[in-house]
C-alpha cells in the first residue's frame, strides 16, 4: 500500500470561479506533506480534488490531470467511489455517525456483503482499525457502545479507524486537529508519524509547529486577493522551507508577517 500522487497543471473551478490555478506537484508515498497558506488561499478545495470529493459540489470541476501510481483518476471509465475507497479523507471536525456504535463507525466503509466477511473478520478488522489509530485500548470494553460518547481527540482516532479500515493507498487530512486540545493534538501527531510507514499522507495545517513537527514535505499556497485564483508559491523539504524558503512570500508566512 501507499501509492505516489502526481498532479499536473491542475485548475479548479467552482462554476466559473477560478479557485486555485496551475498546481503542479508529486506527492511521495510513505511520507507526509503538509499544505499551508492563509485562509481562502485555496488548501482545502486542491485536497478534495486528489480523492474526487470537490466534484461532489454542483458546478464544481478541474482541468489537468492526478495521477496516482501513474493512473488518472479523473480518466474516462474511472469510478469516483472507488477513487475515494484509494484515497480517504479525515476532516476537521470528527464525524461519526451519530447513531451508529463504535465497532459500526469503524466497519461503516466496508462494503461488508459483497466481501463476504464472516464476524471474526470484521471482529479482526475492526481491532486492527483502531488499533492503527491508537484508539484500540480505550474503546475495546465498548464497542457497541456509540461513537458520540466518545472525547474529541478519540472521535477524532475513531474517524481515522474508519478511513484506514477500507485499506486506502493514501490519507488526505484537513485540519484534523483544529478541533482538538493540546494533548489529543499531539496523539493525533504521533500516530501520523505512525501512519506515514503505511500510507501516503497530505495534511492541511494552520499550525505551523504542527507542520514543521510531522511533515517530511511543505507546500506553501498563497492567494493574490480577494476573487484571485490560490496558487502554489513553494514545495520543498519542510525544514528547507521553514528554514531558508526560496520565496520571499513563504519566508513572511512562515515567520508569522502575515497571514
Ligand atoms: N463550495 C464552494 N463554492 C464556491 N466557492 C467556494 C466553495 N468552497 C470554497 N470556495 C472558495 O474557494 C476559495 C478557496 O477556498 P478553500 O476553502 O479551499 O480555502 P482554504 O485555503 O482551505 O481556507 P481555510 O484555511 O480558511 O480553510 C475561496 O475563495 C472560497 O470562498
Ligand atoms: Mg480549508
Amino acid at each position: 500500500m501507499s501509492k505516489r500522487i502526481e498532479v499536473n497543471d491542475l485548475n479548479v473551478y467552482y462554476s466559473s470561479f477560478l479557485a486555485v490555478e496551475g498546481v503542479s506537484m508529486n506527492i511521495e508515498p510513505r511520507s507526509v506533506t503538509a499544505f499551508i497558506g492563509p485562509s481562502g488561499c485555496g488548501k482545502s478545495t486542491f485536497l478534495r480534488t486528489l480523492n474526487r470529493m470537490h466534484e461532489v459540489i454542483p458546478g464544481a470541476r478541474v482541468e489537468g490531470e492526478v495521477l496516482l501510481d501513474g493512473d488518472d483518476l479523473y480518466g474516462p471509465g474511472v469510478d469516483p467511489v472507488l477513487v475515494r475507497r484509494q484515497v480517504g479523507m479525515v476532516f476537521q471536525r470528527p464525524n461519526p455517525f451519530p447513531t451508529m456504535s463504535i465497532r459500526e463507525n469503524v466497519l461503516a466503509g466496508v462494503n461488508l456483503n459483497n466481501r463476504k466477511l464472516s464476524k471474526s473478520d470484521t471482529d479482526d478488522l475492526a481491532e486492527r482499525s483502531l488499533s492503527g489509530a491508537n484508539l484500540w485500548n480505550e474503546v475495546k470494553d465498548r464497542l457497541d457502545k456509540p461513537g458520540s460518547g466518545l472525547s474529541g481527540g478519540q472521535q477524532q482516532r475513531l474517524c481515522i479507524a474508519r478511513a484506514i479500515a477500507v485499506s486506502p493507498e493514501v490519507l488526505l487530512m484537513d485540519e484534523p486537529c483544529s478541533a482538538l486540545d493540546p494533548i489529543s493534538t499531539l496523539a493525533i501527531e504521533d500516530l501520523i508519524d505512525e501512519l506515514k510507514q503505511e500510507y501516503t499522507i497530505v495534511i492541511v495545517t494552520h499550525n505551523m509547529q504542527q507542520a514543521s513537527r510531522v511533515s517530511d514535505r511543505t507546500a506553501f499556497f498563497n492567494i493574490a486577493g480577494t476573487g484571485k485564483p490560490g496558487k502554489l508559491i513553494e514545495f520543498d523539504d519542510t525544514k528547507k522551507i521553514f528554514s531558508t524558503p526560496a520565496e520571499k512570500a513563504t519566508e513572511d508566512y512562515v515567520s508569522g508577517r502575515f497571514g
